[in-house]
């Protein structure tokens, strides 16, 4: 049996599918996948409401969309990459008695038929909307799509420690995982802090595992990636809010773990 059969033999046994998993998707689930200090939040968040409704905004591969719908949500994952909510489906429609829709979307410019009873937007996702402009247009359609007594909710960080590992500094440890024969590393190398933007940046690694491996016929690649977030503070956002017509309803603290910063969700009622 070649490498490939096995890797996909191995595939199947775990209930994943034969089809090899795209890179982008690799490198989320590497990079966000196993982020879990928000989770608690947003199961108390939804659980308010005994079955909710929910618009999770930047999805992703289903991190928060997949653990609320297990819970018995109803929930639709919106985010612009086509290829992240393919693998989010096909990981729903293998969880028994999940119930989610995905919507590819921009956050800015989405109109769906339907209102929530909550919507979220996890891990500083609104932080990467193109500044304030970006934000309000946002706010506007995350209003227009809260039924009454809703709540939104953004996690935004506002902390963030720079450092640069090429001048000495430690830098948290490397997230790698083995998939389809190959080893996958990314580090977060560099975070540089502006005036209005938090720039970060990981060296992403792909490495044969072996010599018989399924990848061992393509060579070790090595790419940067440059992520920008926008800087944004609690009363800016609250104000920002109330411009796109939301009511700032509180904050709750997202605890800080070794390998993320701790955030803040900022609140708004519809
Ligand atoms: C940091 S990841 C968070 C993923 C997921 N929510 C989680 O917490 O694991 C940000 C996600 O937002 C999506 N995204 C970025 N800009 C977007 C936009 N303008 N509209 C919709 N999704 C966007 C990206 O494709 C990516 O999946």
């Amino acid at each position: 049996m070649s490498a490939i059969q096995r890797a996909r033999r191995e595939r199947e046994r775990a209930g994943e599918p034969a089809v090899p998993r795209p890179r982008a998707v690799i490198w989320h689930d590497l990079e966000c996948g196993s982020y879990t200090a928000d989770l608690p939040l947003w199961r108390e968040l939804a659980g308010a409401a005994s079955t909710a409704s929910v618009l999770d905004v930047g999805a992703g591969t289903g991190r928060v969309t997949l653990d609320l719908a297990a819970r018995g949500h109803r929930v639709t994952a919106l985010d612009l990459d086509p290829e992240l909510l393919a693998a989010l489906r096909g990981r729903a429609a293998r969880a028994a008695g999940a119930s989610v829709q995905t919507l590819c979307a921009d956050a800015r410019a989405f109109a769906l038929a339907r209102d929530f009873t909550l919507c979220l937007i996890p891990m500083q996702t609104i932080q990467l909307l193109g500044g304030a402009a970006g934000r309000l247009e946002f706010l506007a359609r995350a209003r227009k799509h809260l039924a009454p007594g809703g709540l939104l909710a953004c996690a935004i960080a506002t902390d963030i420690e720079p450092f640069d590992c090429a001048a000495g500094d430690l830098g948290p440890s490397p997230e790698i995982a083995r998939v389809d024969g190959a080893i996958y590393l990314s580090r977060a190398t560099r975070v540089q802090v502006a005036r209005d933007s938090v720039r970060i940046e990981r060296e992403r690694s792909v490495i044969a595992a072996s010599e018989r491996s399924a990848a061992s016929s393509t060579p070790p690649v090595h790419e940067r990636d440059v992520v920008e977030l926008d800087r944004v503070g609690v009363s800016q956002l609250q104000r920002e809010g109330r411009r796109a017509g939301l009511s700032a309803v509180g904050v709750r603290a997202i605890a800080a773990t070794e390998e993320h910063t701790g955030s803040v969700a900022v609140m708004f009622g519809a």
